[in-house]
């Protein structure tokens, strides 16, 4: 006899990047950022929670095997917090059942590739604390659970929360001022879309968590975002989306993630996550937005090659023809079905 219960979160791919810890166990950000939340029809975790006093340990599964809970901190930390909060509402109500004490069983898939930039530990986290906060009944606000959400992944706070989402860096040292917040819900500016190109599905050689900690000791490019860049940023980025202005956000999106890859360079050992596809890629965006009188797409790159191209709805059949006739399938190509359905995203949140 136990509880179950399985859940779904998409990814959320950031215009104004998070990249820096201020304190890594209560994973505290030197910076605040901005993210759009995809749909949960495209990439997404999907997570099942078990509890049962049978359970002697806690055990998790990601992909189909099995991952050490006890060397893994991070899942650690998400665990104890949800146990701790039940454990209190059972102190307060002999009536509650006593699921604090039994163990807790996880399973999660994604449906693209794990630890190749494209934000897994966000989709994942997120899901996670939030099939738990569900097994566990723990009556949590989307706010709460994006403070459980940031034990896991930084990233992770923002998944929680669909639409436009804000992550506050926050003042306090305890991070209870450290919250994700709704910009926008998607409806908002239901026309952008987002279209990914996964350049490489390999796992990155440098994890965002590793790669941030040397960026922090050891770029003085990543000071002058922190203290100079960042807080300016995110109020013009807020506006653009209020205005639904695409060549506002789009500016800022690319110029948000060329600094962000720019410190990666000015990281000593230099981190480079981008390849010659990726500059290949940044070099169709910047060509067509010349030759338009509009901007008519804005790409941005997370810790790995993969690139995510934003644009209004009206341009992606185009921008898709053209991705295809430079990057010819090796395959053979899909149906014409597929091409008039281009692949997007649409932003949402957790369900
Ligand atoms: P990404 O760019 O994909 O976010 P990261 O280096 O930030 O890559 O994080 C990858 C790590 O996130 C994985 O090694 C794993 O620990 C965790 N992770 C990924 N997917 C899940 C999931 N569905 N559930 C729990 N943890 C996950
Ligand atoms: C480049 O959230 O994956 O995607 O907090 O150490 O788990 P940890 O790092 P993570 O870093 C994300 C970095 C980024 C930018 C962003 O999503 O804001
Ligand atoms: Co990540």
């Amino acid at each position: 006899m136990g509880r179950q219960m399985t859940c779904t979160a998409p990814v959320n791919i950031a215009v104004i990047k998070y990249w820096g810890k201020r304190d890594p166990t209560l994973i505290l950000p030197t910076n605040s950022s901005l993210s759009v939340t995809l749909s949960q029809d495209d990439l997404h975790s999907r997570t099942t929670v078990s509890i049962a006093p049978e359970y002697d340990q806690d055990r998790m599964w990601l992909n189909g095997i099995e991952c050490p809970v006890s060397s893994n901190i991070r899942l650690v930390n998400c665990l104890q917090a949800a146990r701790e909060q039940r454990k209190a509402m059972e102190a307060a109500d002999s009536s509650l059942p006593s699921w604090s004490t039994w163990g807790i069983r996880i399973a999660s898939v994604n449906n693209f590739p794990t630890a190749a930039g494209l934000a897994s530990s966000a989709s994942g986290y997120a899901c996670l604390v939030y099939t738990l906060a569900q097994v566990l009944e723990l009556p949590l606000t989307p706010s709460q659970l994006s403070r459980y959400a940031r034990l896991g992944s930084g990233s992770a706070c923002r998944s929680i929360l669909g639409g436009f989402v804000g992550w506050e860096m926050g003042k306090l040292a305890n991070g209870e001022d450290s919250l994700a917040y709704q910009v926008a819900p998607e409806t908002h500016w239901s026309e952008l879309e987002a279209l990914i190109l996964v350049v490489n599905d390999a796992k990155k050689d440098t994890s965002s968590t590793v790669g941030m900690q040397t960026t922090v000791k050891t770029s003085t490019l990543a000071q002058h975002r922190f203290a100079s860049v960042v807080a300016e940023r995110m109020q013009q980025m807020e506006q653009a989306i209020q205005d639904r202005n695409f060549e506002q956000f789009a500016k800022i999106t690319m110029q948000d993630s060329n600094q962000f890859h720019a410190i990666c360079l000015d990281t000593y050992p230099p981190i480079f996550y981008l390849n010659d596809t990726s500059r290949t890629i940044i070099r169709i965006v910047t060509t067509i937005n010349e030759l338009c009188p509009e901007i008519q797409a804005a790409y941005t790159f997370d810790a790995g090659p993969n690139a995510v191209i934003y644009a209004p709805k009206q341009h992606m059949p185009r921008l898709i023809q053209l991705f295809t006739y430079f990057f010819p399938a090796a395959h053979p190509l899909p149906s014409e079905e597929f091409f008039n359905d281009p692949y997007h995203c649409v932003p949402t949140g957790v369900t």
